[in-house]
C-alpha cells in the first residue's frame, strides 16, 4: 500500500514549502564529511521534485541556504556553492528532457557571479516549460524579504506613486521574492528541529506545519504522500468556526 492511493486529488496543496535540514548529521553518522550530507541532500531534491511534479503540485519552495548559513565554515560554505553549481549546471543539461520550471528567491546579488549566471540562465530556459514551478530559495531569510519589501514600497511612497494609506496586504504579499505565487498551505521540516529559522514569514501566516523526524538525505516520496496526508487530515479553520 503507498500513501499516495490515499491522497485526495481534489484538496492537493497547490503550494508545498520544505526546510531540508539534517544534511549534516546524515553525514556524521556515516562519518562522512559534512559535504557528503549536502550532496545527499541534493539527490533526494531532485528525486522530490520529480514526485511532486508528476503528483500535479504547482509550486515547491525548498530553503537550500539562508541569510543565516553564512556563518559556517568557508570550508562547509564553498562545498555547499559547488553542490549548487553542479546541480544547476544539471538542471540546464537535461533541460531540454525535463518541463519542470526552476527560479531563485533570496537576495541574489550576494551570490557568486557565476551562479547568478546560471541561475538567469535557467530562468529563461523555464519560462518555456509547464511543468512544477521549483523555487529554491538561496540567501534567503524571511526578514531580508520584508526588508527589501518594505523599502520597494517606501521608494514608491517617496517617488510619488502611491500614499501610504494605498498600502494594502496585498501590495506587500505582491512585493515579497514569493509575489508572484501563492502562500504554502503546507510546511514540512525534516530532522526533528520544530522551528521556521527565518523561512518564509509573512506568506506562513495560516500553512500547516508538518515536521518529519527523516534526515532530509533520507526522506523519500512516500515520506512526502504521507506528510500530504497529514496536512489533508487537518481542519483548517482560519479563525472562523
Ligand atoms: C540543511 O542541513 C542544509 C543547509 C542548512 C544548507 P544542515 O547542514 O543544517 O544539517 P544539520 O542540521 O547540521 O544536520
Ligand atoms: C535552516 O536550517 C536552513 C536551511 C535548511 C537551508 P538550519 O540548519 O540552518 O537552521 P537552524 O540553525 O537549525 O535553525
Ligand atoms: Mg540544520
Amino acid at each position: 500500500m503507498s500513501y499516495k492511493d490515499e491522497i485526495n486529488m481534489d484538496k492537493l496543496p497547490k503550494h508545498i514549502a520544505i526546510i531540508m535540514d539534517g544534511n549534516g548529521r546524515w553525514a556524521k553518522k556515516r562519518l562522512l564529511p559534512r559535504k557528503m550530507g549536502h550532496k545527499a541532500g541534493a539527490k533526494t531534491l531532485e528525486d522530490l521534485t520529480r514526485a511532486a511534479d508528476k503528483l500535479g503540485i504547482k509550486h515547491l519552495t525548498v530553503y537550500a541556504f539562508s541569510t543565516e548559513n553564512w556563518k559556517r565554515s568557508e570550508e562547509e560554505i564553498s562545498g555547499i556553492m559547488d553542490l549548487l553549481r553542479n546541480y544547476l549546471n544539471g538542471y540546464i543539461d537535461k533541460s531540454d528532457k525535463e518541463n519542470i520550471k526552476m527560479d531563485v528567491i533570496g537576495e541574489k546579488s550576494a551570490l557568486d557571479i557565476d551562479i547568478q549566471e546560471k541561475i538567469k540562465i535557467i530562468e529563461n530556459l523555464s519560462a518555456e516549460k509547464t511543468g512544477l514551478n521549483l523555487h529554491i530559495a538561496l540567501n534567503y531569510g524571511g526578514r531580508d524579504d520584508i526588508l527589501r519589501c518594505v523599502k520597494k514600497i517606501a521608494q514608491k511612497v517617496a517617488d510619488g506613486e502611491v500614499t501610504p494609506n494605498d498600502i494594502t496586504e496585498e501590495m506587500i504579499s505582491d512585493s515579497l521574492d514569493t509575489g508572484f505565487y501563492p502562500d504554502p498551505e503546507l510546511v514540512i521540516r525534516t530532522s526533528g528541529e520544530e522551528r521556521i529559522s527565518n523561512f518564509l514569514l509573512w506568506q506562513i501566516a495560516y500553512s500547516e506545519f508538518v515536521f518529519n523526524n527523516k534526515l532530509w538525505p533520507d526522506y523519500t516520496e512516500e515520506d512526502l504522500y504521507k506528510d500530504i496526508c497529514y496536512y489533508q487530515n487537518r481542519d483548517r479553520r482560519f479563525g472562523g468556526r
